[in-house]
């Protein structure tokens, strides 16, 4: 599922950027541009990012 429609960016990539080492929506514009255009995706993908962490 898409994320960030702008950049193409999917939640499968999220995780995988969190398995890595992210832990930030900024560590995610960094490494894929996340929210680098229309920003709408930040949101939900915060919520990607939180869920994610809990699961570590
Ligand atoms: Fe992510 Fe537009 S949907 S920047």
């Amino acid at each position: 599922m898409f994320v960030c429609i702008c950049k193409g960016i999917t939640e499968k990539q999220i995780k995988a950027s969190v398995a890595e080492g992210a832990s930030s929506v900024r560590d995610l514009y960094r490494e894929l541009e996340l929210g680098s255009q229309c920003g709408k995706c930040v949101g939900f993908a915060r919520e990607v990012l939180t869920s994610e962490q809990a699961m570590c």
